[in-house]
């Protein structure tokens, strides 16, 4: 590729960054690639190139892009996609506001619906909830960036990829068979508001506040200043006290603590959420120590020089003192470890993640916990959370692998592990303390002793691990 036309390349992905969000690196980049070869095959150009200088007056540009929505953006959704996730909504929003009646619509806005899986699964558990009582007012608004889409999700056929993950009792009661499809019944097809939006540029049609917000898999391809905006957006159109749900990999946490006067996190069992605060003042702020006390210093220098007893007595003595300290706890939750008393480890994080539901450590050590008591299930379900909560802790993701491969799913603790290696690589090159330093290389030995080959082929001829 000449100089020139890659100027003109990222000239084009800046455009489109700004348009769409998404910051065209890595996979993303080849799928644009693939798009602008298709689409300068259709238009007549001889090259990519020539279509890149071809595509750059402004008017055909925005022409364009029009055409270009579909091949780089992703689509991929389905009915009863994260399930979990649908059973939360209807738990925490949907029931609660419906025995309340609050005598005006339930209204819900799906971002991103790609071709409407999204919105008529919502609209299937609204109307089931009202036992299929038509008159109850809800609105569900569905929008997306592409037009095509768009209608696509208003002609609602459907194939059988789309409703693999349907409850079966649904397909009768809600879709038509036709000689080219499953259509979308009327009775649900007319519950649902269908238009075109940019997240990133425009307040939708109609306007909020709404009760629901469904913006999933849509964050994950955006560049972090346009997160930033797509969600200060979607956070102004939510209710004080309405829920926006994000994909489960989205997390917010490296925006939690911008958020944190307006949004607050809220778990139901595995799934997390997010509630708009009801006022800024209930503020809770991120709670990680900032290095701890001098008094916990000096009782964590017991513990590393083994002076258990001693350290426990300081520690019930402190906990006296301060019962909800999440510092204290911990520290003696791990000294009950070092003892072997897990039970009584365990009961300091929960009585942590009690007051501190969203304290990433708690979960990891209660994990940890479990893990030695053979309570694998626990084990793995706190693991999760930890690392919804804190996806930089390597320990967690160390730990996180470890929990994988006991259940034999070898490639993906092979990939927990990786992560973890690679966030002790760039703390190994950061950390200056040498205390700190040398438990970073610690934990980064394990991890490479997880990693080795020999490892994983003991692991697939089925022998036991360490
Ligand atoms: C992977 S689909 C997600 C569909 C559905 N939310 C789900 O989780 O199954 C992502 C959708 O986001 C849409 N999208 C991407 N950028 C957007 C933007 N800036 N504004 C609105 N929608 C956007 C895409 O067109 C695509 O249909």
């Amino acid at each position: 590729m000449s100089s020139e036309t890659k100027r003109r390349l990222s000239r084009l992905r800046r455009r489109l960054r700004q348009r769409l969000g998404v910051a065209f690196r890595g996979p993303q980049l080849d799928i644009l690639l693939s798009a602008l070869d298709k689409r300068a095959g259709l238009v007549r150009e001889p090259s990519c190139e020539d279509y890149l200088r071809w595509i750059e007056p402004g008017d055909r540009f925005d022409k364009e892009v029009e055409h270009l929505l579909p091949w780089v953006t992703n689509h991929e959704s389905f009915f009863y996609r994260h399930a979990e996730q649908v059973a939360t909504f209807r738990r925490v929003s949907l029931e609660p506001f419906l025995s309340e009646s609050r005598g005006r619509p339930f209204r819900v806005w799906s971002a991103g619906c790609a071709h409407g899986e999204e919105p008529y699964t919502i609209a299937i558990e609204i109307v089931e909830a009202l036992d299929r009582e038509p008159r109850w007012p809800i609105e569900i608004l569905a929008t997306d960036l592409d037009p095509q889409a768009i209608d696509r999700a208003r002609r609602g056929l459907y194939d059988a990829r789309a409703v693999r993950a349907l409850p079966r009792r649904f397909l009768g009661r809600y879709f038509l068979a036709e000689p080219r499809g499953l259509r979308i019944a009327p009775s649900l097809s007319e519950r649902v508001t269908f238009e075109p939006h940019n997240l990133l540029s425009e307040t939708p049609r109609p306007e909020g506040p709404f009760d629901v917000i469904f913006c999933r898999n849509v964050l994950i391809y955006f560049g972090a200043a346009e997160v930033n905006r797509a969600l200060d957006h979607l956070v102004s159109q939510l209710v004080p006290g309405g829920i926006l749900m994000l994909g489960p990999v989205e997390s917010l946490r490296g925006r939690l603590e911008d958020l944190s006067s307006s949004l607050q996190i809220e778990l139901d069992g595995e799934v997390a959420y997010y509630r708009r605060r009801v006022s800024g003042s209930q503020a809770e702020g991120r709670r990680r120590g900032s290095g701890g006390s001098s008094e916990v210093s000096d009782i964590e220098q017991l513990v590393v020089t083994d002076r258990l007893s001693e350290a426990l007595g300081r520690l019930e003595a402190a906990i006296a003192r301060q019962p909800r300290s999440a510092e204290h706890r911990l520290l003696r939750s791990s000294v009950f470890r070092r003892l072997g008393r897990y039970e009584a480890g365990a009961r300091d994080c929960v009585a942590v993640i009690r007051d501190h539901p969203l304290h990433a450590e708690a979960h990891r050590c209660l994990s940890e916990l479990r893990t030695r008591q053979g309570r694998w299930d626990e084990a793995m379900a706190f693991s999760r959370r930890t690392l919804y909560l804190d996806p930089e802790d390597a320990s967690a993701w160390l730990l996180f692998g470890d929990l994988l491969e006991h259940r034999r799913d070898f490639q993906a603790a092979t990939r927990a592990w990786m992560n973890a290696h690679e966030l002790l690589e760039c703390a190994s090159g950061r950390e200056t303390l040498p205390e700190r330093r040398r438990v970073v290389l610690d934990l980064l030995a394990s991890c490479q002793d997880r990693l080795r080959p020999d490892r994983s082929r003991r692991a697939s001829d089925g022998r036991a691990l360490s």
